[in-house]
């Protein structure tokens, strides 16, 4: 059914333009941005490019090296902050383990505050960090997501970290991150947000965000692949963490090959690791340029028309999507539940539409390069599926 025409809302970019560049779109309908962005050509000629690289050239470091800076320096302008700003790292595990590692649970602040709504990963790398004298406490989600009081109630002056993520990967519930920042720095707690599953989805500044530490990796909405993720420091906290999970492109100076010596690079550099994720950063990069290229202010508006337009047609066939229900309050990702998300997962795959399942829950996440139309063919598809 969808809008009547006059209220139709259209995309402020040319969708038509878009399509063209994803090939699955002519046989698939992807609602999966939550789980893995589909290939598009700008991701395959930047792979291409590397492999190209490679196979002329044989090694080209110098001219790798400028390609994993240029990605970082593409992640940089996404969330509105400088190069110098950015570390580049293999995973949002490996980036918040990093993180972690720079931290002195020994002191009179060693809580660790963990939202629910956090992937399990996260937690599990403050969990990890018991053992350095960490202490976890986590602030249990409610109706879908954690409230600010929640929050309020768990940090105390002796929290040393608050870890929110920025939308929880289960519904797409979006957190406020300037309300909880301004809890934990009220305690004097640093905020660190996991923000994969948002970004790329809407506009995101980091620095006026209240965020300490903004990390993500590429292959959700941000249209990359894995074995690549970001971190976000904020500028002046970099200079102060000296990890113990680090690597030679950490220093100053990597190609000193000075054994004995721990040189911190400046800035979040210093949280690089070892040999960085080349062709991953190839892709990155094309991923990202491409999405800024057309507007985060312009996807953000789509993906939100699209959102509502999900819960809209979901609530016409009488689906039940899993709290929260208002699209406003949530990334374009719908949850729905089930009893076998896989299940349904591959039934809705047999009917040419690729969803996400978590558990007992699936997920339809359109993103910038669907239409209207895609949502219909979805929603009707689950509707059939779940009947
Ligand atoms: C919000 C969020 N954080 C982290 C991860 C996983 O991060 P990684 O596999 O890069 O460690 C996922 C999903 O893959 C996620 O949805």
């Amino acid at each position: 059914m969808g809008y009547p025409p006059a209220m139709n809302p259209t995309p402020d970019f040319d969708l038509d333009a878009v399509r063209r560049r994803i090939p699955i779109l002519a046989t698939h309908v992807p609602m999966n941005a939550c789980s893995q962005a589909p290939q598009s050509e700008p991701a395959r000629e930047a792979a291409e490019a590397y492999l190209t690289s490679w196979a002329t050239a044989g090694m080209d470091w110098d001219r790798w090296m400028a390609e994993v800076d240029a990605a970082r320096a593409e992640f940089a302008a996404l969330v509105g902050g400088a190069p110098g700003d950015v570390a580049v790292a293999t995973s949002v595990s490996q980036a918040t383990a990093s993180i972690a590692s720079g931290l002195d649970f020994t002191g009179r602040r060693f809580r660790v505050v963990v939202s629910g709504a956090e992937f399990p990963t996260v937690s599990h790398v403050w969990l990890a960090q018991e053992r350095f004298g960490a202490e976890v406490v986590t602030v249990p989600t409610r109706n879908g997501t954690v409230t600010l009081q929640a929050y309020e109630e768990a940090v105390t002056d002796r929290t040393l970290v608050v870890s929110a993520a920025l939308a929880w990967y289960q519904n797409g519930a979006v957190q406020d991150v300037g309300a909880i920042a301004e809890v934990a720095h009220r305690q004097g707690a640093l905020l660190y947000v996991d923000a994969y599953q948002a970004l790329g989805s809407r506009p995101f500044d980091a620095p006026s965000s209240g965020a300490d530490f903004v990390a993500s990796g590429n292959l959700k909405f941000l249209m990359g692949i894995p074995g690549i993720a970001f971190v976000w420091v904020r500028p002046d906290l970099a200079s102060k963490l000296h990890p113990a999970v680090t690597g030679w492109f950490g220093r100053r100076e990597p190609f000193a090959f000075d054994a004995g010596r721990l040189d911190w690079a400046d800035g979040a550099r210093r949280l690089d690791l070892g040999t960085p994720p080349i062709l991953e950063a190839y892709v990155a990069r094309a991923g990202m340029a491409w999405l800024r290229e057309i507007g985060l202010d312009a996807v953000g508006a789509w993906t939100g028309a699209l959102g509502a337009h999900l819960a809209e047609r979901a609530a016409e066939l009488g689906l039940e999507i899993l709290e929260p229900v208002d699209p406003a309050r949530r990334t374009p990702t719908t949850a729905f539940a089930c009893a076998d998300g896989h299940a349904v997962e591959e039934a809705l795959r047999r009917r040419g539409i690729i969803a996400s399942a978590r558990g007992p829950a699936v997920r339809l996440a359109p993103h910038f390069y669907n239409t209207l139309d895609d949502v219909d063919r979805a929603v009707e598809a689950l509707a059939e599926v779940l009947a």
